[in-house]
């Protein structure tokens, strides 16, 4: 077993013990490489996604990440594991910065595994961690891992935001009204008495919806604070969008029975890993960043562009 390396003062700082990681989806959007390769474990740049969202979860001062696996899908789990060997091969040839990138993720947070042996949706994902917690956790958080929230630091936020008005929090994005429809868009109203203007009281979701028909332009992230309640609403409800059970569609159940549901408002960065297209755009960002890679990356995308544009302008005038 992993032992947690956070100093014991960083600990549930923000009352958030336990971060569920759903990661036992199909990743169909990234076959043919999800046949064989979780989409969790495909870098950003060298580090994947898994273990961005780890080291969130550690800086929350969460103490367990559990992570909702599917049975063809233990090299997540493993991910966070030992490698004796290796180490040692490492160690022996003096490469002690490759050695502290083995142990990184081992040593930010204790991993718990929770099968879910089929992928029946997102809430059922969801609701298989209520067997980790424990009984005083009156909340925990769900982070997506093909979601890239930045800065990290939004689910202390939403922690804050819990504290004040209680219930459950989620994070919304501000999206231009015409790409909601790849979203669950909230319907909001503002909060009286609040010292603050990111944060709106949740009155319903839709998912998807054509944008006309959307009720504003605030889309949730895979960034969760979800009360307790949650579990039993999850037990309510019946397979929704895709045969699926959705935890968008226990949340509007809470919402229908009058619990709290508040969105904070995130002001800063976003990435999509779930996707192609997504993935693509975050490996640029993080790879512009990176000191050892980004230099040459800047020359070789202007190159890119600079061929494509004239192949494209050659095309054009055939
Ligand atoms: P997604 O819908 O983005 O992931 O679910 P997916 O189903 O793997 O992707 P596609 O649509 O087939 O390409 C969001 C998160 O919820 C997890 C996924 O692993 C992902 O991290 N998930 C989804 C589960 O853990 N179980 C499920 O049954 C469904």
């Amino acid at each position: 077993m992993v032992i947690s390396m956070i100093s014991p003062n960083r600990q549930h700082t923000h009352g958030v013990k336990t971060v569920v990681v759903p990661a036992a989806g199909m990743g169909t959007r990234f076959l043919p490489a999800t046949k064989t390769v979780p989409k969790e474990l495909l870098p950003v740049v060298d580090t994947p996604g898994i273990e961005l969202i780890a080291e969130e979860a550690a800086q929350l001062g969460a103490t367990r990440l559990a992570v909702i696996t599917a049975p063809n899908k233990q090299e997540v789990l493993a991910h966070f594991g030992e490698f004796p060997l290796l180490v040692e091969t490492l160690t022996e040839r003096g490469k002690d910065e490759q050695v502290a990138k083995v142990k990184r993720a081992g040593e930010l947070i204790q991993p718990i595994a929770v099968e879910q042996e089929r992928p029946l949706g997102l809430g059922h994902a969801v609701g298989l961690a209520e067997s980790v917690l424990d009984e005083d956790e009156d909340a925990f958080a769900v982070m997506l891992p093909d979601d890239l929230v930045l800065p990290m630091g939004a689910v202390e936020e939403m922690a804050k935001v819990r504290a004040e008005l209680g219930g459950t929090v989620l994070c919304a994005i501000e999206v231009p009204r015409e790409e909601t429809y790849n979203y669950g868009v909230f319907e909001i109203e503002e909060v009286s008495g609040l010292d603050r203007d990111d944060v709106k009281r949740v009155r319903g979701m839709v998912e998807k919806p054509d944008p006309e028909d959307a009720p504003s332009n605030y889309v949730a992230t895979g960034r969760y604070l979800l009360d307790r309640a949650i579990f039993d609403a999850l037990r309510r409800i019946k397979p929704g969008k895709g045969g699926e059970l959705q935890l968008t569609d226990a949340i509007a159940l809470l919402i229908e029975e009058g619990h709290p549901v508040h969105v904070l408002v995130h002001h800063g960065g976003r990435h999509d890993l779930g996707n192609p297209g997504g993935y693509i755009k975050a490996c640029v960002d993080f790879g512009l960043r990176d000191p050892k890679y980004g230099p040459s990356l800047r020359g070789a995308i202007e190159e890119i562009l600079v061929n494509f544009d004239a192949e494209k302008a050659a095309r054009a005038a055939e």
